[in-house]
């Protein structure tokens, strides 16, 4: 079984449906009076994603990334003005808060979700904290409650009530206590960059809200400022519309699938010592968008290391690890940290962590393998090398 040796390119999967929805849209665009403006058809895709989320508003764009600059752009950062984020986190989300302004804060992460530790958050906020981005990690939603009332219980020292701007990218179709993720934050942005749950045509993406004026400044943005402020060009092409709307209405059976696959997997591991399984919260499914395991903490680093090369050289089994905390990989962040971050719980759970991959197109024979080799692989670490 060599079929999975590397992270999977793509997310979710395509089908003829795909396929005819693109010919049709392109089939129209050849009419030189039709072309391939894409609003009629991103309009479709914007209701039909404000109805699947309970968002009063969905604004397409053309990738997570820029509708992340784009709606930390809304909060008219001043210098000094500090959004709060957990250190364990992509790249990405982090950069857009430098390029927006933003003074970047970074809180620990629950090393067993992966997500923002509230009662961190809530030591770290101060007069400054304009909002909390917070990132559903891998497929798990945060508490956005616990976050919420972690930040207004230093109301006091706060000139305003931060909002959350909650990065979803890795979360599309995922439940957070309260309703479907999308509907509860200020903003919420999602991703169908190729990887992702759901995809369109390799990049794409989403903000879904309940404010007007926030939905109103967002589309300007996208649109070179409509003729009353700054803008660009971040909007999604017609294709990509076309396809998103297929792809949504097949977004829970893939999702469903990846929630077998990984279950099943959980129970034929759940008897490896050494592995401590992704977990289940209560009202807030787990996605599986990674799978993640953990290691024994003293196993972190060369053990951890060991055990992806030998899924990888003996098994054929790719990992990732996803993520570390982003002032190991980017220098610009960790510059702006200061030079020397640290933050011990995310950066432990960082060198514990590894991803082997899943997906919903694996068979449940790929799955048995694939646990198989999980354990071999767990197994022959545990009895050949030392721990420190
Ligand atoms: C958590 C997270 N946020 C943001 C992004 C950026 O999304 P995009 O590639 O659509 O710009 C990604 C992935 O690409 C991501 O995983």
């Amino acid at each position: 079984m060599r079929g999975w040796a590397g992270e999977p390119a793509l997310g979710g999967s395509y089908t003829e449906a795909e396929v005819e929805a693109v010919v049709e849209a392109l089939r129209e665009s050849m009419d030189p009076r039709i072309g391939f403006r894409a609003k009629e058809r991103e309009v479709v895709f914007e209701d039909a994603f404000a109805t699947y989320t309970g968002a009063r508003f969905a604004v397409a764009y053309n990738g997570a990334g820029t509708a992340l600059d784009m709606v930390l752009r809304c909060l008219d950062l001043a210098p000094g003005d500090e959004v709060m984020s957990g250190a364990l986190n992509f790249v990405g989300t982090h950069v857009s808060v430098l390029g927006q302004g933003g003074r970047l804060v970074l809180a620990e992460v629950d090393p067993d979700t992966l997500n923002l530790d509230a009662a961190d958050v809530g030591r770290r906020s101060s007069a400054r904290t304009r909002a909390v981005l917070v990132t559903h990690m891998n497929g798990l939603p945060a508490d956005l409650d616990a976050l919420t009332r972690a930040v207004s219980a230093g109301a006091d020292r706060l000139p305003g009530t931060p909002v959350l701007v909650v990065d979803a990218a890795r979360a599309c179709g995922a439940i957070d206590g309260a309703g479907p993720v999308g509907a509860s934050a200020w903003a919420t942005v999602f991703s169908f960059q190729s990887k992702k749950l759901m995809t369109t045509l390799g990049e794409g993406g989403m903000v879904t809200t309940d404010d007007a004026a926030l939905a109103g400044r967002l589309r300007r943005l996208r649109s070179f400022g409509k003729n009353t402020e700054w803008g660009s060009n971040y909007k999604m092409t017609k294709l990509q519309a076309a396809v998103g709307l297929v792809q949504l209405g097949r977004l829970d059976a893939m999702n469903d699938r990846r929630i077998a696959l990984a279950r099943r997997r959980n129970q034929l591991l759940a008897d490896v010592p050494e592995l401590t399984l992704p977990p289940e919260r209560a009202g807030r499914g787990h996605l599986y968008y990674r799978y993640v395991l953990l290691v024994p903490a003293d196993w972190a680093g060369v053990r951890r290391d060991a055990v992806i090369w030998r899924l990888a050289q003996e098994h054929g089994i790719g990992s990732v690890i996803a993520d570390p905390p982003t002032y190991w990989t980017h220098p610009g962040i960790r510059a702006h940290l200061g030079g020397s971050p640290s933050f011990p719980v995310a950066e432990l759970t960082a060198r514990r962590m590894l991803c082997p991959a899943l997906h919903p197109l694996m068979s449940d024979d790929d799955n048995r393998l694939i646990a198989r080799a999980i354990r071999e692989s767990v197994q022959h670490v545990a009895t050949t090398t030392r721990a420190r």
